[in-house]
């Protein structure tokens, strides 16, 4: 394929324009909190190519996942869609699971191809596997993928080498799965896969495809979930024992070594100034690990709940000469990512209902937020109860609280999986600029002033819910042991016989 249309355009963005549409290089950590980023506070994490990309570009306080664990969050970022509408709910996909993210959903990636963009996903897929791996990214508009298809807890692991020379991974992971493997585009390569090679392979692949498109000039768009810093850690040579903050410094280190590395090969590629580079993280950290997690900050609880731990993410954009060096308090979401990216190319968005706005404004002119709503959906959203809370401007106001097993042990009565589901009417309201810690409740009694603030937000609720259609659950079609990822198809005993 060659790109000739191109060569007839040229794209500018304010002052600088360039022969070729803008690359994207979207990193997703996993279960990374809010407080656990050098650049967003953390005193003994290691995270200097980060730190140096907040630096340089433009770093977010007021960013949102849309759901506070994994595939649900995914399908938002990739769709631009609350994952209600592509029945990405309830709870995470399974390695037998036999739904996915139906194919029929367009992702950034495919709102990209029509443009000629090279595509490559690399990393933790967690969409769905399916018969023969109908679900995975080549079917969703990636040329290329490289990966472990979920989380690599979901096998089991507690035999697995997770740091050098021969540590074992730390506790148990889902012991009735087949071990966890590597694919590449469809087919599995490595069975279990090998965690201290991980991150090696990853970088490789990743600096091939950016390396390979920038020769052909064909425009890329590089998507890289990491499995950092998820259950359970783990990092190679070049990263453990590195940081201060032990086997979860050392993961998040290694992630953070990987962007560094290809920050440098865009730089030597010459793309550097042609090229948004993003990140972010898919929802809050996994409390219940304890110094194994990560850390909210001074956020309520973390992953599974819908507090502000669980949701509001850390997020960085950066593009040399184009996006000014800051910090943003202006609301935004993985949402949006979908519409900029689509603004940046020039590309159409998809016929379909979207939740996102193009935040151009916001990286570009400092300007304001198209977002004034971000909705706030269980990890388990059910029509009857709709939204759990829903933040309007600086105000938040829960519905339902619920805590959440995973972010058990810290000392916050509301966090863990024992503060069981309560309805609150009038909803509790906070004012999260005064009160990022969701901690002092405002009073309705003699403020006239917050009693219509919340009936506003009473108003935006029932105006979404009542145009909000749920897709069909994809998680509730249950698994089938059988479609689990197997390097020998036909052997037996399962799973412990697919082992390559
Ligand atoms: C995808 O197909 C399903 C089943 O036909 C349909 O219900 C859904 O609305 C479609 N989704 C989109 C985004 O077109
Ligand atoms: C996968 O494909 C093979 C070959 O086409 C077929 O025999 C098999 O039934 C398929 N497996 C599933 C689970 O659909
Ligand atoms: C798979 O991977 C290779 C190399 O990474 C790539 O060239 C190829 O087009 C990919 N896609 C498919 C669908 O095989
Ligand atoms: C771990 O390895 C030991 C020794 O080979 C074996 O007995 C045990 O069953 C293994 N455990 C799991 C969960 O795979
Ligand atoms: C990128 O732009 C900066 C100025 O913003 C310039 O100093 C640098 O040389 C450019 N790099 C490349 C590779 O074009």
């Amino acid at each position: 394929m060659d790109f000739p249309v191109f060569t007839c355009f040229v794209f500018c963005l304010f002052y600088i324009c360039s022969a070729s549409p803008p690359n994207f290089v979207l990193f997703f950590a996993d279960d990374l909190g809010f407080g656990d980023l050098g650049c967003y506070g953390h005193p003994s994490s290691l995270t200097p190519n980060l730190d140096r990309l907040a630096a340089g570009g433009l770093r977010f306080t007021d960013f949102y996942c849309t759901s506070p664990v994994c595939s649900p969050s995914r399908a938002s970022l990739l769709t631009g869609r609350y994952q209600t509408r592509s029945g990405i709910f309830p709870g995470v996909f399974y390695p037998g699971s036999i739904g996915g993210l139906p194919l029929n959903e367009t992702t950034i990636a495919e709102v990209l191809k029509p443009l000629g963009y090279a595509t490559a996903a690399v990393g933790k897929w967690h969409l769905g596997y399916g018969a023969n791996g109908t679900f995975l990214p080549t079917k969703q508009g990636f040329d290329q993928y490289l990966g472990i298809p979920y989380s690599h807890d979901q096998g089991p692991c507690h035999n697995l080498t997770c740091f050098p020379p021969d540590v074992k991974c730390f506790g148990w992971c889902d012991i009735g799965a087949v071990t966890v493997p590597l694919v590449h585009n469809d087919s599995i390569k490595q069975q279990p896969v090998n965690f201290l090679d991980l991150e090696r392979a990853y970088r490789d692949f990743a600096t091939n495809f950016i390396i390979t498109s920038a020769k052909k000039k064909q425009p890329f768009f590089l998507y890289y979930p990491s499995h950092h810093t998820h259950y359970p850690l783990y990092a190679g040579t070049g990263a453990a024992g590195r940081s201060l903050r032990g086997p979860f410094g050392d993961s998040l280190f290694e992630f953070d070594s990987t962007i560094g590395n290809l920050m440098a090969t865009l730089e030597g590629m010459g793309m550097i100034n042609n090229t948004l580079v993003f990140f972010t993280s898919d929802n809050g950290p996994e409390l219940m690990r304890m110094s194994r997690g990560g850390n909210s900050g001074l956020l309520k609880c973390g992953k599974g709940t819908t507090y502000e731990g669980g949701m509001r993410e850390p997020a960085i954009a950066f593009w040399p000469g184009v996006i000014k060096p800051g910090v943003t308090h202006e609301m935004a979401s993985t949402l949006d990512i979908l519409p900029t990216i689509a603004s940046l190319a020039g590309a159409k968005l998809p016929p379909v209902v979207l939740d996102g706005f193009d935040m151009t404004d916001v990286l570009f002119q400092n300007g304001k937020s198209k977002r004034e709503v971000m909705m706030f959906y269980p990890t388990d959203p059910t029509e009857k109860l709709g939204l759990f809370a829903l933040r309007l401007g600086k105000y938040k106001a829960h519905f339902y609280t619920r805590g959440a097993t995973h972010s058990a042990t810290t000392p916050d009565p509301d966090c863990p999986g024992i503060a069981v589901l309560k309805a609150h009417d009038p909803p509790l309201i906070f004012d999260l600029e005064a009160d990022p810690s969701e901690r002092y409740p405002l009073p309705l009694e003699g403020r006239p002033d917050i009693q219509a603030v919340v009936a506003q937000i009473e108003a935006v609720k029932v105006q979404f819910e009542a145009t909000m259609v749920f897709g069909e659950s994809q998680i509730s079609k249950g698994v089938n042991p059988d479609l689990e990822p197997c390097c020998t198809p036909r052997c037996s005993p399962k799973p412990t016989c697919c082992h390559c």
